[in-house]
């Protein structure tokens, strides 16, 4: 199967809306410290360009699970691929990832990361698709609330490709 992409949100808009999440951050934690929780692979381009823009003092740990295989449905199978490296428990973390859609993986994995005894635990959304929502979860943060459209770039993929697009794109499948 062929695919085709269109733009959804330009890379100058998504670029913008990540300078004024990172500034709500800053203000929200000012005087104290947050680490942040990537949700690999999709997390990772959001969060590198989030973490720039803050400025308290950030710490990073990275986490896989695996909910997706190369379909474009969840299968509500969550498991962990990679944990943390560090302890979370005392920290400000704030859990970054890339979309939430039906919310069964963040559901897990914010229950599974509560555990931890952090000192506060906030999620921090690039794309949320409300309709989609299976799970109830909230997002503290969220760059941007998209209708149902299976998208890609800024950290997104389809089967593993377009992560490296800088735009948010619309995938589009043809025979
Ligand atoms: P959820 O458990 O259904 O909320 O799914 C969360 C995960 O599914 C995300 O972290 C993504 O990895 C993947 N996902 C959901 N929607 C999309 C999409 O539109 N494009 C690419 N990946 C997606
Ligand atoms: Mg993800």
């Amino acid at each position: 199967m062929a695919e085709t992409i269109s733009v959804m949100i330009s890379e100058e808009n998504v670029d913008k809306r990540i300078q004024e999440l990172g500034e709500q951050i800053s203000k929200d934690y000012a005087g104290q410290e947050v680490h942040l929780i990537c949700v690999l692979k999709g997390g990772s381009f959001f969060m590198c360009e989030l973490a720039k823009r803050i400025t308290v003092p950030v710490s990073l740990d990275f986490m896989q699970v695996s909910s997706y295989g190369t379909e474009t449905k969840s299968s509500g199978v969550v498991k962990i691929v990679k944990d943390l490296d560090e302890p979370i428990r005392d920290k400000n973390v704030i859990v970054v990832e890339d979309v939430v859609d039906s919310g069964r993986t963040l559901s897990y994995l914010l229950d599974m990361l509560q555990e931890r005894q952090p000192k506060s635990m906030r999620l921090c959304t690039l794309l949320d698709k409300p309709e989609r929502r299976v799970v109830d979860v909230h997002v503290d943060y969220t760059g941007f609330e998209i209708p149902d459209e299976f998208v890609v770039g800024y950290g997104l993929d389809y089967a593993q490709k377009y992560r490296n697009l800088p735009y948010i794109g619309i995938v589009h499948l043809s025979e």
